[in-house]
């Protein structure tokens, strides 16, 4: 019976359900990595940067002579990088060319909670929106995507993303010739049914999970470097996967920026682990004319199973010399907590809820002084799920009570959270006090959020929290 019942229990295992969750063996790396654009903004009298950006369907050829549907910003799949320095005043035109209603976040952006693009900043089929604001926070890699409440998963999963690098003094000083030296991988993995078309099968825990992956909507792809130091900004752009990045020939790397900004000092590396949301920039050292793999290892199971070759990396038999990196990277200091500063429970659990609550677009979770800083402590019953905090950075305290690993020493604004973890967070938030319209937060596998596995807080002026209503009009 013993023997009988190992059989029927591999025989359960096999059928079905699971997908192959590898890609090695598969690729020949043949085609060259393609680069988002970076785009011209119009600079009016005043300084702005002008910058236009239409949300559009198309069809992409990530395979030869096959069309899959796709959507893209300025293009059929992707939206091109956003390049500003801190201190500038940027304005954008949003044009919805869908033929259904989105909307366009700035993920990892401080600014006010209208201009956002947050699920109450819906950009009706064929409107524009326009927002504009001031770039006040230090270098980072932040992106944008789309938040309409219930269709997120759907709207990036089809190909709306980009990239959006702020600038500053600290950030130049680092290899930062885009497209040479400054490379943006936008990480995806994908489901394609046997025509090639994009398959939006989402029948796992965590939504649709893929056994292809697309870097920069390039599927199998290389790049040729010509530089001896090569700065890659990754950017898990998934709807649910979290990679394990590293190289196959073992080699390390130095870490320079977690989401939210650059570290103190470079972190000497091998493998970073990142969730949906998650930003990490690496700089890595090539010599002349070698090649090497990078590589998503599997951490575990779910969303952190699978083992994925990414891109090829491909050293001219030349390389020019790159300035060497600083010992200290940031001049912004590490974000500290006062002594009386409040502590915000959440509870994270398998029913994608929020403190036993589902999302409700009409009502305030929670209001917090603006410009102020608090620890939220987020634990986690079941599953594995992550937690973004809008218009805010944070530092992660503590894991289980122990040190955050090297890889998340630093700022940022998503954080993935083990099932059965407690993560405490040193958060400082942003300082745009509106008591009418909230910020987000939520987990950033895309199905749980759309499944309301999300909260909204109010940013109020300091002393005027119990006069917020926490009820929002109908319709907003
Ligand atoms: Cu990347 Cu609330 O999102
Ligand atoms: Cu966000
Ligand atoms: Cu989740």
């Amino acid at each position: 019976t013993a023997l009988l019942l190992m059989l029927l229990v591999v025989g359960l295992a096999g059928c079905g359900k699971e997908e192959a969750e590898t890609n090695v063996g598969k690729l020949h790396f043949e085609n060259p990595l393609k680069i988002p654009q970076l785009l011209e903004p119009i600079i009016s009298a005043d300084g702005t940067k002008h910058f236009q950006l239409a949300m559009q369907t198309g069809t992409t050829e990530f395979f030869p002579g096959k069309k899959t549907d796709t959507w893209g910003l300025n293009g059929s799949y992707l939206g091109p990088t956003i390049m500003v320095s801190k201190g500038d005043n940027v304005a954008f035109d949003v044009v919805n060319k869908l033929g259904e209603t989105s909307t366009i976040h700035w993920h990892g952006m401080k600014l006010p909670a209208v201009m956002d693009g947050g699920p109450h900043q819906m950009i009706e089929a064929g409107a524009t929106w326009s927002p504009h604001w001031t770039i006040n926070q230090p270098a980072a890699t932040v992106w944008y995507h789309p938040h309409l409440h219930g269709k997120t998963a759907q709207h990036v999963y089809r190909g709306l993303a980009g990239m959006f690098i702020i600038n500053d003094q600290d950030s130049k000083k680092l290899p930062s010739d885009y497209g040479v030296d400054d490379i943006p991988l936008i990480v995806q993995d994908k489901l394609f049914t046997s025509k090639g078309q994009l398959s939006e099968k989402d029948d796992t825990t965590f939504g649709t999970l893929g056994d292809e992956i697309l870097v920069n909507g390039t599927y199998d792809p290389f790049l040729k470097v010509t530089k001896n130091q090569v700065r890659f900004r990754l950017l898990n752009a998934s709807n649910a996967r979290t990679y394990y990045f590293g190289f196959t020939d073992g080699r390390s790397y130095k870490l320079v920026a977690n989401d939210a900004g650059l570290l103190q000092k470079p972190a000497t590396l091998d493998r970073i682990k990142l969730s949906p949301g998650e930003r990490a920039e690496i700089v890595v050292e090539f010599k002349p004319g070698e090649e090497t793999i990078l590589h998503s290892y599997s951490s575990g199971s779910g969303i952190e199973k699978g083992e994925f070759d990414l891109l090829k990396i491909v050293a001219s038999s030349k390389l020019t010399e790159s300035a060497a990196i600083p010992e200290q990277l940031s001049s912004v200091p590490p974000i500290e907590i006062p002594k009386d500063a409040k502590v915000r429970q959440f509870k994270m659990t398998m029913e994608s809820m929020i403190n036993d609550k589902k999302m409700d677009m009409n009502r305030i979770d929670e209001v917090v002084p603006a410009g102020t800083k608090e620890i939220w402590e987020i634990d986690n019953f079941g599953w594995s799920h992550n937690f973004h905090i809008h218009n805010a950075a944070f530092r992660i305290l503590d894991i289980n009570g122990k040190k955050p690993p090297e890889y998340e020493s630093g700022r940022k604004d998503t954080v993935f959270i083990p099932n059965g973890s407690t993560v405490r967070l040193a958060v400082e938030f942003g300082d745009y006090p509106d008591p009418n319209h909230p910020f987000m937060y939520h987990c950033h596998i895309l199905k749980h959020e759309d499944d309301g596995m999300m909260g909204q807080f109010l940013l109020v002026k300091p002393g005027t929290e119990s006069q917020v209503k926490t009820k929002l009009p109908k319709n907003d």
